[in-house]
């Protein structure tokens, strides 16, 4: 363990020196979080962050090319047949796993708790997000007799709220066996000049990106309860679509059959400017252009029919197998910059993982059945659009 003087050089080899008086000026028990929180804090890693602020990013255009994906509206019925007993049997061979990515902050959404405890005007009572999702994942029970496992990624703002909020609703009739919760990690978030920002005690943090699942499933030891249990197939996905169809298995069969270790489902994108990531190829290997970095040229780029080139959008519906999650999870992936309240803060995204194999699959779904996204509080995206689809599909009255 280093003592207060290691700690203070460290701070101040790293520009952190503020830090050192208002440690100073805490009670000895604020002393110790702060400094255990220290001790966490990769300061070279940072570093090396801070300078990356300083430098444009800039997309090579190029680089970026198309990638084809299938219409699961036109596979043939012989096929279908085919790939859904394939499916149906890891499912049934308790093979099979979800992940909730449940870590982000829902600003946008104006939440303060967990996001998947947002309750929505459906139904009689309304339900919560959490609640549509048990109900969803429940459906594998009477389907196929099995229920997935469940594994829960919550950040440390909101991990105890999140299990407290399972527990007092009896886990929504699910098999409490069944999930796990994990933490994904963070980083402390930076001023223009570099200085962390102490509040509340604490060195400010904010999470890293939903490209941090891989990290966590490896450091909470996730992926070794996963081989432990003999799952082999992963599907991920974020909290904030209601429509989410994991329990789908066209889709898990037509991965094997292709021979594939990761899968995407994706929707034809809505119009030119819709806030969605799109599936291409980056250097030869599959992956996604985010919507903030897509160039205008690439974004209204269509084909002689008229149709996007890059049109797949990303629902965040993504099937791995167990080994393409170990093998990224050993990698190092890009961080992206954004600036929230004035601070830097560095994420990993989901997909920048999948270069690390060779290819993918992409298969198109329909929008209307698969996808209903809750980021803003109001208009787009909204609780209300998102109800909307969701009535008219389960027919809700
Ligand atoms: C995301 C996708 C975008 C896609 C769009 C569709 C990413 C990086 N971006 O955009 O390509 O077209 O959704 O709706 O996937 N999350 C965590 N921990 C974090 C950050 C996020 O668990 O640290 C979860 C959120 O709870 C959410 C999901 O990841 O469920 C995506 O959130 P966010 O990073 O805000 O991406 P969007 O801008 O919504």
């Amino acid at each position: 363990m280093l003592d207060k003087k290691d700690i203070e050089n460290k701070l101040k080899q790293y520009n952190q020196e503020h830090i050192i008086e208002i440690i100073e000026k805490m009670s000895s028990e604020e002393q110790q979080n702060i400094i255990k929180q220290i001790l966490e804090i990769d300061f070279e890693k940072m570093a090396e962050l801070y300078k990356s602020t300083k430098i444009k990013q800039e997309m090579e255009e190029d680089q970026i090319t198309p990638i084809d994906y299938i219409d699961k509206q036109k596979i043939d019925s012989q096929e279908l047949k085919e790939i859904k007993q394939i499916g149906e049997q890891i499912i049934k061979n308790n093979e099979y796993a979800v992940v909730t990515m449940a870590g982000g902050q829902g600003t946008r959404l104006g939440c303060n708790g967990p996001k998947g405890a947002y309750k929505l005007d459906i139904g009689e009572n309304g339900k919560y997000i959490f609640e549509i999702l048990a109900e969803t994942l429940k459906k594998s029970k009477q389907l196929y007799g099995v229920l997935p496992y469940w594994y829960i990624m919550t950040s440390n703002q909101n991990n105890k709220q999140t299990i407290e909020f399972f527990k007092e609703h009896n886990y929504f009739g699910y098999n409490k066996q069944k999930i796990k919760f994990f933490t994904q990690g963070e980083l402390p978030m930076l001023t223009e000049e570099g200085k962390m920002v102490v509040e509340n005690g604490l060195i400010k943090t904010g999470s890293d990106g939903n490209g941090g699942v891989f990290t966590a499933l490896k450091k909470q030891k996730i992926i070794e309860d996963m081989k432990n249990k003999n799952i082999k197939w992963v599907y991920i996905f974020g909290v904030d679509n209601i429509m989410v169809k994991p329990i789908d298995t066209v889709f898990i069969g037509l991965t094997i059959k292709q021979n594939m270790q990761i899968a995407s489902k994706s929707v034809a994108k809505a119009y030119p400017e819709e806030n969605v990531g799109v599936y291409c190829k980056r250097d030869g290997k599959p992956g996604i252009v985010e919507y903030i970095e897509l160039p205008e040229k690439m974004r209204i780029q269509c084909n002689k029919f008229g149709e996007l080139i890059f049109g797949d959008a990303n629902i965040i519906s993504h099937l791995l197998s167990l080994d393409a999650i170990e093998k990224i999870s050993n990698q190092n992936l890009t961080y992206h910059i954004a600036k929230k309240n004035n601070l830097y803060k560095f994420e990993t995204f989901i997909f920048d993982g999948f270069k690390y194999l060779d290819d993918m699959l992409v298969m198109r779904v329909k929008r209307e059945e698969e996808f209903a996204p809750i980021k803003n509080k109001e208009g787009i995206d909204s609780p209300e659009t998102a109800k909307k689809i969701y009535e008219n599909y389960y027919n809700v009255i």
